[in-house]
């Protein structure tokens, strides 16, 4: 059947049937003033979403591009930066910095628990000679489905008084949970086009606060086509330095017309609620969840597999049977949980379809569990009570 799947991986996630449209117009010059009037509504819009006055970068990459291209601006060969590792993309962080040759003090914790204020406090506090320049931590460490408090964590980095930059990669928390890049004070905020945003994968997006600008200024890193002053000098007549995947323009233009249309807050709710839902489900059918209670992630639900189910029956009998597509667990977490993206176009809905599929894929698969458990409990977190 040609019916398209439920796609529910972290991401790249659904993309709504208006930006499928945009995405199949002509192409245009990337050279021409309707490009460039396109990129100017993009960056607008983009700021919205950010919630920043920063500016916006615009890269053709996926997020770890743009991870690396943060990393390559703002620091020189030797520079000491501190770097929460929580699971498979912030230590991603870590390790292209040690590749340019930076100290990279890492600050680890368990796969499943969220990093907390006091932590970052005391390796801040330990620099005494003011050698870090830069903490870097996930919003959403999406291998554990563990969302950090990004809001506490920078009000606690600020009381230090330590001048580091903080640099976060909302790559799978962008659009789908609150962040206030200007009011946290958030220097470098790096995300990507194929989560929250609704998009296919292809661009990076950074933003980068004047504090930033003074680090990169100083960088001796070699670079040219991530090199952040050309990008800048370009975007100033909404141009880029090189050619840019243009299609893809048009369909951010128009996911970011979805995005307001509903309301950024609306989105974040939207995303609360379905969450809990996918949560309140997986518990009530005697799911453990892997990630540390209280630091839920709202947009990636990482569930524990039950003992005697594999891993890859659970997948493919979802997909075969029942059009749905889960990711597994990444490195040291393969075969031991699944995972459930519910972040960009996503409808309260799909998470019965999503959760009564994974339901009745266990039982076929041998779980022992009363057929309707998570329709009931997804019921019971949309009524008003
Ligand atoms: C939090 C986070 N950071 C970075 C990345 C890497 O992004 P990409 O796969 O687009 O390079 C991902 C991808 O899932 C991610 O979830």
């Amino acid at each position: 059947m040609s019916r398209r799947k439920y796609l529910q991986i972290p991401g790249p996630t659904n993309i709504p049937d208006r930006v499928l449209r945009s995405l199949a117009q002509p192409i245009i010059s990337h050279r021409g003033p309707e490009f460039e009037q396109l990129v100017a509504d993009c960056i607008e819009g983009l700021k919205k979403v950010y919630r920043t006055e920063n500016d916006i970068l615009i890269l053709p990459s996926s997020g770890s591009g743009a991870l690396e291209s943060a990393i390559v601006n703002l620091f020189s060969p030797g520079d000491t930066i501190a770097a929460a590792s929580l699971g498979v993309f912030s230590e991603r962080v870590a390790l292209i910095a040690e590749r340019h040759g930076l100290n990279v003090i890492r600050i680890t914790k368990e796969w499943g628990q969220a990093i907390k204020p006091p932590e970052i406090a005391q390796v801040l506090a330990d620099d005494r000679g003011h050698k870090i320049k830069a903490v870097c931590l996930p919003q959403n460490e999406t291998t554990s489905g563990v969302a950090n408090d990004l809001k506490a964590i920078s009000q606690t980095i600020k009381e230090t008084g330590h001048p580091a930059l903080i640099m976060v990669d909302a790559v799978s928390s962008l659009a789908c949970m609150p962040l206030e890049t200007d009011a946290w004070g958030i220097d470098i905020v790096v995300s990507g086009s194929q989560k929250g945003l609704m998009l296919p994968p292809g661009l990076g997006i950074v933003s980068v606060s004047p504090k930033a600008w003074t680090l990169i200024e100083q960088s001796t890193m070699p670079k040219w086509y991530w090199d952040y002053q050309i990008i800048k000098d370009r975007l100033k007549t909404n141009q880029f330095p090189y050619t840019p995947p243009t299609s893809i323009f048009f369909g951010l233009k128009e996911a970011l017309a979805i995005i307001e249309e509903e309301g950024l807050e609306n989105v974040f709710a939207r995303h609360k609620q379905i969450a809990e839902a996918v949560r309140n489900s997986s518990k009530a059918m005697g799911l453990e969840l892997f990630a540390e209670q209280g630091y839920e992630s709202n947009s990636v639900t990482v569930i524990c597999l039950p003992q005697n189910v594999k891993y890859e029956d659970l997948e493919r009998l979802l997909y075969e049977k029942y059009g749905l597509v889960i990711g597994g667990g990444l490195q040291k977490l393969q075969g031991q949980i699944f995972r459930i993206g519910h972040l960009g176009l996503i409808h309260n809905t799909d998470v019965y379809a999503i959760m009564c599929a994974v339901e009745a894929a266990l039982v076929e698969l041998g779980y022992q569990v009363e057929l309707g458990t998570a329709a009931r409990a997804i019921s019971e977190t949309f009524l008003p009570i």
